[in-house]
């Protein structure tokens, strides 16, 4: 929580009410969500995105969806839950999250009361956990500037990992968040994130919230960047990290680790134990790739002269596009996995040491 805002609460009427992301950066709206309907049109037309944020929507989407079956019990929850879960395909926190819940609720004599609670209590152990990435990761940022004898730090991030993506600070963002209270000299080179921007969208007005040193670029230029010294660091989140340590985040992220690599510029992926799928060992063959709308690429959305948000057509009408909403970086081009338990190495026998289910 950066200020006075949250992704997502729930409200004095005990329904969830989450900001609706897609109306950021030009309007602060908020949405009641009711019914597991709704919820899960929520997490699909992307009013909820970032993985952790629908991981946490989707424990409370347990919660709503136990008040709809009350009296019709646990396998009637089952049904619902699988829409939940089903609802996008490469963030694993939403799965994570939904089979968690009904594990817990399995001998449940009090479907509404355990729901809520267990759901409370699962983004509670989130937010703590994002506080340690902060704080694990603001370390790595203050060695790397004794390492250079540098009093600021040029970080570079992808896509949204702030606290609109992940409860309560964020993953990438949240050293960011913790270095600028330390009294570092930070500034972030903010990735637009095409197709549906949500770096130039999402993370640059999270940073403008809090008053962090940003500037946007185009997709395209964080390479030059580096190339020219500009870059010390790349710091991003993560949708699915498979225990081989290969790492499924937004399309593009990919293009910044290669770029990265051969600048012998760090590379780090920040993420919440929710976001490692044991069950896959080779994340490049393995981990689902979302295929969205064509239209993501082909509309772009924005305020015009007199403050009207429109959507505009970029392209010519009948040219085809394809939409993969995210890529795999090999485990081998990343520096660490800052986590929750400190910095692990992205391979087999470190994550599954520090971190595989007993
Ligand atoms: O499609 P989105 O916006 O839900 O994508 C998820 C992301 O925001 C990013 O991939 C992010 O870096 C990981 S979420 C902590």
């Amino acid at each position: 929580m950066q200020g006075k805002y949250r992704a997502l609460w729930l409200n004095d009427d005990n329904f969830l009410e989450v900001i609706d992301q897609r109306k950021l950066p030009f309007e602060y709206v908020t949405k009641v969500l009711k019914t597991t309907d709704g919820i899960v049109e929520a997490i699909k037309n992307m009013t909820v995105r970032g993985a952790g944020v629908i991981g946490s929507v989707a424990a409370f989407g347990i919660y709503t969806a136990s008040m709809e079956v009350e009296n019709l019990g646990y396998e009637k929850l089952k049904e619902k839950a699988k829409l939940i879960r089903d609802s996008r395909p490469t963030a694993v926190n939403l799965m994570w999250a939904v089979d968690k819940m009904m594990e817990l609720l399995k001998n449940s004599t009090n479907l509404v009361a355990d729901a809520k609670k267990y759901a409370i209590e699962l983004n509670d152990e989130e937010a703590k956990e994002s506080q340690n990435i902060a704080k694990h990761g603001a370390d790595i940022i203050e060695e790397i500037l004794k390492k250079k004898s540098k009093t600021k730090i040029n970080i570079l991030t992808h896509c949204n990992a702030g606290w609109l993506a992940v409860i309560d600070e964020g993953t990438a963002l949240a050293p960011i968040y913790e270095a600028q209270k330390r009294g570092i000299d930070v500034h972030v080179w903010v990735d637009e994130t095409r197709p549906r921007n949500q770096g130039a969208s999402l993370t640059a007005w999270e940073l403008t919230q809090s008053k962090v040193n940003h500037t946007i670029i185009a997709d395209n230029t964080g390479g030059h960047l580096m190339q020219i010294g500009e870059v010390d660091m790349v710091i991003t989140g993560a949708d699915r990290v498979s225990a081989n340590g290969d790492v499924a985040n937004k399309i593009g992220t990919y293009l910044k680790a290669l770029a990265a690599k051969d600048n012998g510029v760090p590379f780090y992926v920040a993420i919440p134990a929710s976001t490692f799928d044991f069950d896959i060992r080779d994340g490049m063959k393995e981990i689902p790739i979302e295929l969205r709308s064509e239209d993501e690429v082909k509309y772009m959305k924005g305020i015009d002269a007199s403050g009207v948000v429109r959507e505009v057509l970029i392209t010519p009408k009948d040219s085809p596009a394809i939409n993969y909403g995210f890529d795999v970086t090999p485990a081998r081009l990343i520096t660490g996995l800052i986590t929750d338990k400190g910095v692990c190495k992205a391979n087999f026998s470190e994550i599954n040491k520090k971190f595989k289910k007993a």
